[in-house]
């Protein structure tokens, strides 16, 4: 960390409390979160992590309306639920919050007061949907149409999931009445704007800054530069609801504070609540009213756009207005999202697992760790059941689990459960002790650029590493042909074993605890400091405790347990054998096959199709039109350039409205991954694949 800063403050978007947790959500925000600041501990840095429920919004009104109960009650349950199931993940919060407290409400009618006050806010007449039937104004979610900008059908008022973009209601294509499907009408109302169009060159200014600075990640500039292109607009924050921050201006008693605005400010509460609960209740400002602090806001992708532009330029409006300095994102590590078993993650069609039903029949750990591994950091990602059952068992049972269990039980037989004495070193125990000394300050680096994915894997190689160092040295064989050499390996091996544990922790943290408690260590792995996972500090003679099963393996029954008592559209416990071979044909056949290079010049996705992507291709001096079903798979600025294989002479077909001019070859198994095939090394397209 660069030594400008004094501490660290982490937030991780505070999830609505309108629906349970779902492993999408852990992977986008708040396993990375966790392991960042689990990390930073164990660096012995003052760090505070706070979060909470998102409690207002219209979803959460919908949700009442629809269960026929108050939206208090309908958060109550949320927030209590997801409170519950992040403590069971091992989520290490030093507060988990909640936006319908007074002390949140107070917090942002401080901001909105001020921006009021200092004339920030700019009141406006405007045209808004109207449902004449439920008498009602569609506001945010009560509404849904077509998205203006990538066409996708069930946008909402304020917002489209699909392609991201923060939208004005009345540019929505078909709105729709979310409440009973009528087509609204316009009507005039009165709102305040915050004229975010007037911060536009402050945060590209702050962006770049930043950026150049720390690090941001390609996806997040992206999504940044888009919208400063289409140029930022001034956007309403008051809303006609009456769930939610009662707008502090006269006249305005029945509408309410949007709630992206309240919600951004929930971090802020979250940490003034945590100091409250102190003896010292102005601590909080020691995070956040300070120059000295690294904040870092961990977020999903949908969420960019809030935390680059509009939480900054608020921050802004209220340092121009006062003598209190609040600090703005050093870095917003924005995650894409994760599929479950391919498919989008989605509670309307019962798709993907929540975190409660899943800890119900396996420990958080496995989990975090095969979502550590396959964190969506530069594109969407999968969650495979076979591959969560597959990590589980093949590497933390048999490679860190194995190397704990096989020295702690070697040592427990040759030399009574105490560290043996380190003797004369072979060139081998020098090269695993240097490798050792490497480790902690790689996995550091990682994490400081937020490359968790490439962190974990370092940790898991130095276990990889460590099992063959134990296979090379033969220790079964030593102890009786070298006694000296032998209690030598054990002891690097032991060494090894208290290094995992301090560099596993913030992966996985109640099995670190574990071995740390077994070899008798007191408090935690972090306590002893992240560095001195390169030392060699288990003193000589030290005994340890009798070893455990430190994981426990996962057998198909218990995958097929778990899916069997997930309701709604579950996914095969176990995919189906791969297809048969097809009937034998001749050459002749296959040469009837035009088999082509081609380079893809263009791919975006089709309007209105979660699946297709459309692509122009060059196939030599021809320029042609390609229609695939690889959308859940590729993000298409990612294909752009690459040498691809398509069938040139196959008959033209139609695909949502769009010919596809030949078929491109890809590969699949039957965990329902896909692969396109494509050409390795540098050709010219228009070749022949035979
Ligand atoms: N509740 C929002 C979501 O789940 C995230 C809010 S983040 C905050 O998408 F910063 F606004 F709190
Ligand atoms: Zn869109």
């Amino acid at each position: 960390m660069n030594s400008r800063f004094q501490r660290i403050l982490v937030t991780a978007a505070l999830p609505y409390a309108n629906g349970l947790l779902h492993l999408g959500h852990l992977a986008g925000a708040y396993l990375p979160a966790d392991i960042y600041v689990r990390y930073h501990r164990a660096r012995k840095r003052d760090v505070l992590f706070v979060c909470g429920s998102d409690e207002h919004g219209v979803a959460i009104t919908v949700t009442a309306e629809k269960e026929q109960t108050t939206p208090q009650a309908v958060v109550d349950r949320y927030h209590a639920l997801n409170k519950n199931a992040f403590e069971k993940f091992g989520m290490s919060f030093d507060n988990y919050s909640r936006t319908s407290l007074p002390l949140h409400h107070q917090t942002t009618r401080e901001f909105f007061t001020a921006f009021h006050k200092q004339g920030v806010l700019r009141e406006r007449e405007e045209q808004q949907l109207y449902c004449e039937k439920d008498a009602l104004f569609l506001a945010d979610r009560y509404v849904e149409g077509t998205c203006p900008n990538c066409k996708y059908d069930q946008a909402r008022g304020d917002q489209c999931e699909n392609c991201g973009s923060w939208l004005n209601q009345t540019e929505l294509i078909h709105p729709k009445c979310k409440i009973c499907g009528a087509t609204p009408v316009v009507r005039q109302t009165t709102h305040w704007y915050f004229p975010l169009g007037e911060f536009q060159q402050r945060l590209q200014a702050y962006i770049e800054q930043r950026s150049k600075r720390d690090g941001w990640k390609e996806n997040v500039l992206r999504y940044c530069e888009s919208w400063f292109k289409e140029g930022l607009q001034d956007r309403a924050v008051t809303r006609d609801l009456s769930w939610g921050v009662p707008v502090p201006v006269a006249g305005y008693e029945s509408k309410v504070i949007y709630v992206w605005f309240d919600a951004v400010l929930g971090y802020i509460s979250s940490a003034k609540e945590w100091a409250a609960r102190s003896d010292d209740p102005d601590r909080w400002k020691k995070y956040w009213l300070s120059e000295e602090t690294k904040y870092v806001a961990f977020i999903g992708k949908d969420n960019v756009v809030f935390h680059c532009i509009v939480f900054p330029a608020f921050l802004m409006a209220w340092n121009d207005g006062a003598e209190e300095q609040y600090v703005l994102p050093e870095n917003v590590p924005a995650n894409e999202f994760l599929n479950f078993e391919s498919q989008k993650f989605s509670k309307s069609r019962g798709w993907g697992i929540d975190l409660q039903d899943f800890l119900k029949f396996f420990p958080a750990d496995p989990l975090r760790y095969t979502l550590a591994i396959n964190l969506p950091e530069s594109r969407d990602s999968d969650f495979y059941l076979r591959d969560f059952q597959a990590r589980t068992n093949n590497e933390l049972a048999d490679i860190l689990g194995n190397f704990v269990n096989r020295t702690l039980t070697f040592v427990e037989k040759n030399f009574g459960r105490k560290v043996p004495h380190l003797g004369e070193l072979t060139e081998m125990d020098k090269e695993m002790i240097a490798r050792l000394d490497e480790v902690p300050r790689k996995v550091s680096e990682l994490y400081e650029q937020y490359r968790f994915r490439d962190g974990v894997i370092e940790t898991m190689n130095l276990a990889r590493l460590a099992n063959k160092y134990f296979n090379d040295s033969e220790p079964w064989k030593t102890s009786t042909s070298n006694p000296i050499q032998c209690a030598t390996s054990l002891h690097i091996c032991l060494q090894i074993v208290r290094s995992l544990a301090i560099l596993f922790e913030p992966i996985v943290p109640t099995i670190a605890q574990r071995i740390w408690t077994t070899l008798n260590l007191s408090s935690s792995p972090h306590t002893a400091g992240w560095e001195s996972a390169a030392d060699l500090e288990l003193p000589e003679g030290h005994s340890f405790n009798k070893p455990e099963i430190l994981v426990t393996k996962i057998e198909d029954s218990h995958i097929e347990e778990m899916v069997k008592s997930l309701s709604g559209n579950t996914p095969p416990a176990r995919p189906a054998l791969s297809p048969e071979i097809k009937p034998t044909i001749t050459l002749d056949d296959f040469k009837k096959i035009d088999l082509r290079v081609a380079r893809v010049l263009k791919a975006e996705r089709v309007p209105r199709s979660d699946k297709l992507l459309r692509l122009e291709v060059e196939i030599g001096s021809e320029k042609r039109q390609v229609v695939a079903g690889i959308a859940n798979h590729y993000a298409p600025e990612t294909l752009v350039g690459s040498l691809i294989v398509v069938v040139a002479n196959l008959q033209p077909a139609k695909l949502m409205g769009q010919e596809s001019q030949g078929m491109l070859l890809a590969a699949s198994d039957n965990t329902g991954r896909l692969a396109i095939v494509t050409v390795a090394s540098e050709l010219e397209s228009g070749g022949t694949v035979k």
